[in-house]
């Protein structure tokens, strides 16, 4: 099978629109699982393991050298097979056809969401309005192969002559997240002596603390932003342009590297036309990493490592492509929580990983997840009938031992847990040994529990489902593996759910309203809002008099 369909299979692939017979068909399996779900509530894992030795074999799938483990979970053969006749019923073979052809997957804004094509091959071809765009994503990944090497090279110079020796990622949401988190994460595949920094916030703070240590002779900033409108984003860039000029720096388009979708506005800023990277809108943010917003992750790790990681997510695609969906790696992840969100109940998913390098994984999938699937109306605009994308949150093992696992273990809430664990570690076998150990204790603890009849203190229920996805060590592509296989997962929530995983027009109302507060604050107006609003702005006024 392709990994991608040809042109005559992108015109032929919908989404169709549901008929009659299609709801009926997916509200009588919604209601055998509710059934399911109560004859099988007081059902212990420890009772599915006891019966079935075999039990962990059958539930674990290789790709390569990652390995899933969802033995550990509340269901039975029964359960499973309920759960792939729901996904059959939701058309999610065809759904995953659509994602990758160029269909307008993403309703309310239009437009296919065609972020899986950014990691394809450049022989591979995808036809949107007549234009092979693969060609146009491998041309911008030679412009960025390129200025890395230029810039490793000590060939890119700034505004006084000097060697650029530091860059600056200014963006915010998918244009910061994915960087950080895979800069931070590939410490060890450093290529090169660039510096690479990341500010966000609005807060002054976040951006005074990163020049604090850079010299603005030898700093480049990088204005990563889709749109190239986001305030935070444009705040912080228009500061660090001053900063620079107040540091002596003259020609500004020496300094400034612009990642957007938005070309006029990006040259209006500042930007020579030969440092503008382009993406396009039928990328959404959270799913940019691979695109020119990954530029800092190229600097910091050098194309080839880059390319691995794309490397990675593609093997997933074409894994979710072609496995069936009884082996499909983010299709059974996604089922899984679907099982545990809508039909026992649990509002929230956490994200463990025993591994340092992934300490901001919990938060970039808090966007890509959230963001995603935080959403109450269908694709037709309907209120949906089931609750949708449960909370994701997390933090590195073993720290989360000490801090929330109480709760994980004895607490009343059900959380299934998502435990990421490198197997190798070339600079301390022993300690890896521990760490490998203190992750196993803790799934094992979580689903076998303890009983105590004595003491209902240290009574452990267990239970307590969760996935362990194991690999040898963190690499360029084992990275891109895991973040293609949650993005998959949340899509297939998404499509079970019928809503739209690409829009994300929860935000826009929070921005309108600061865009307001700011000018009324500025000419001292704080009536107009409500009553504790304007008690709040009246206090920030008193306080900056
Ligand atoms: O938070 C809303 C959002 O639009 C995200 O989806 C996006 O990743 C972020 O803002 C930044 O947007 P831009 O890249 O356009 O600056």
């Amino acid at each position: 099978m392709p990994a991608y369909p040809s042109t005559v299979e992108c015109v032929t692939i919908t989404l169709m629109a549901d008929s009659q017979t299609d709801k009926q068909e997916r509200a009588a399996i919604w209601q055998q699982l509710v059934s399911h779900q109560q004859q099988t509530a007081d059902l212990h894992m420890r009772d599915l393991f006891r019966v079935d030795p075999h039990r962990a074999e059958l539930y674990s799938i290789r790709i390569d050298e990652l390995l899933l483990d969802y033995s550990k979970h509340r269901v039975s053969e029964q359960t499973l097979s309920l759960l792939f006749s729901l996904a059959e019923a939701c058309e999610i073979p065809n759904k995953i056809s659509a994602l990758f052809s160029a269909e307008k997957i993403n309703s309310s804004e239009d437009r296919p969401a065609l972020h899986p094509i950014l990691r394809a091959p450049a022989e591979q071809v995808l036809e949107l309005n007549g234009e092979n765009i693969v060609p146009l994503i491998h041309m911008q990944l030679a412009r960025m192969r390129e200025l890395v090497q230029g810039l490793h090279a000590g060939e890119v110079q700034g505004s006084t002559g000097k060697s650029i020796t530091t860059v600056i990622n200014i963006g915010i949401g998918g244009s910061d997240l994915g960087s950080r988190l895979a800069v931070d994460a590939l410490q060890t595949f450093r290529t090169g002596d660039i510096e690479v920094e990341f500010v966000a916030n609005l807060d002054p703070k976040d951006l005074s603390a990163v020049l604090a240590r850079s010299n603005a002779e030898t700093t480049m900033l990088i204005v990563a932003s889709k749109s190239f409108t986001t305030l935070e984003t444009r705040t912080n860039a228009e500061a660090l342009k001053s900063w620079l000029t107040a540091n002596g720096c003259s020609d500004l388009s020496r300094h400034i590297i612009a990642v957007t979708t938005n070309k006029t506005a990006a040259l209006e800023f500042g930007a020579s036309e030969d440092n503008i990277f382009y993406f396009w809108d039928w990328v959404g943010g959270r799913y940019s990493l691979w695109s020119s917003v990954g530029l800092p992750l190229a600097i910091a790790i050098g194309m080839d490592n880059f390319e691995d990681l794309l490397a990675g997510a593609h093997t997933i695609d074409t894994h979710f492509q072609s496995a069936p969906l009884t082996k499909n790696v983010p299709v059974i992840l996604a089922l899984l929580s679907i099982w545990y969100s809508n039909f026992h109940k649990a509002e929230s998913h956490a994200v463990i990983p025993y591994d340092q390098s992934l300490r901001l994984l919990p938060e970039y999938l808090s966007q890509l997840v959230m963001e995603s699937n935080g959403k109450s109306v269908s694709r037709n605009g309907q209120a949906i009938e089931s609750t949708s994308s449960p909370i994701l949150w997390g933090s590195i093992g073993t720290n989360a031992q000490h801090a929330y696992f109480q709760l994980l273990h004895q607490g009343t809430h059900l959380v299934p847990v998502d435990f990421l664990l490198p197997l190798l570690n070339s600079s301390d076998q022993q300690q890896q040994l521990k760490l490998v150990s203190n992750c196993l204790a803790q799934s094992e603890a979580l689903m076998m529990g303890q009983d105590d009849d004595t003491d209902a203190n240290r009574n452990f229920p267990g239970n307590s489902p969760s996935s362990t996805m194991v690999y040898s060590s963190l690499t360029p592509k084992v990275l891109g593996m895991l973040l293609a296989i949650y993005e998959h997962k949340t899509f297939v929530e998404a499509m079970i759910w019928d809503i739209n995983p690409f829009d994300q027009w929860g935000v826009e109302l929070g921005k309108k309203l600061a865009g307001q507060l700011i000018e009324d604050i500025s000419v001292n107006e704080t009536s107009g809002h409500d009553a504790s609003t304007s008690l709040l702005m009246q206090e920030y006024l008193q306080r900056n008099k």
